[in-house]
């Protein structure tokens, strides 16, 4: 499994950490930025996290600005990315359990590091059911369409 990390200068001090979880755990990851608490801005590393994946140089991409919400957004626009924001264990399971989520997004200033890296888990190990999801799912890429 490959992960690309992206943020804003919001959740770098978070992506960092999550980089070194993330590699103790023997997971292969692409840091796309940002790299430092430079002010920059959220959509360029979306974009980077979103275009990772398409290009197949990852399976899911973990992305992470001040609430989770903008980053979340701007990576939604690039074709065929499902993103959520995990703000509850619950509904981290389900983004991969119903939404098939590529992407998960969080919020640096308003999440614990411990729930952040115990969503991570979550999200990493949980499989997409399928069944009448793909039927939604499939809604969703044709729209895209
Ligand atoms: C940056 O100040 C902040 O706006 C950004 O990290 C994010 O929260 C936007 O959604």
């Amino acid at each position: 499994m490959k992960v690309v990390l992206a943020s804003d200068h919001a959740g770098f001090e978070i992506k960092e950490k999550v980089k070194d979880y993330l590699m103790d755990k023997n997971i292969e990851v692409l840091d796309v930025g940002a790299f430092s608490e430079e002010s920059v801005d959220y959509p360029v590393f979306a974009f980077k996290a979103g275009e990772a994946i398409n290009q197949h140089k990852a399976d899911y991409a973990i992305i992470f600005c001040g609430t989770g919400e903008g980053i979340s957004i701007a990576i939604n626009k690039v074709k065929g990315i499902r993103c959520g924001v995990a703000y509850d264990d619950e509904v981290t399971r389900l983004l991969r359990e119903h939404n098939n989520a590529n992407a998960v997004a969080f919020g640096a200033r308003f999440m614990k590091e411990e729930d952040i890296l115990r969503r991570i888990d979550i999200f990493l190990n949980t499989e997409f059911l399928g069944g009448r999801h793909q039927k939604r799912l499939d809604l969703i890429s044709d729209y895209e369409k």
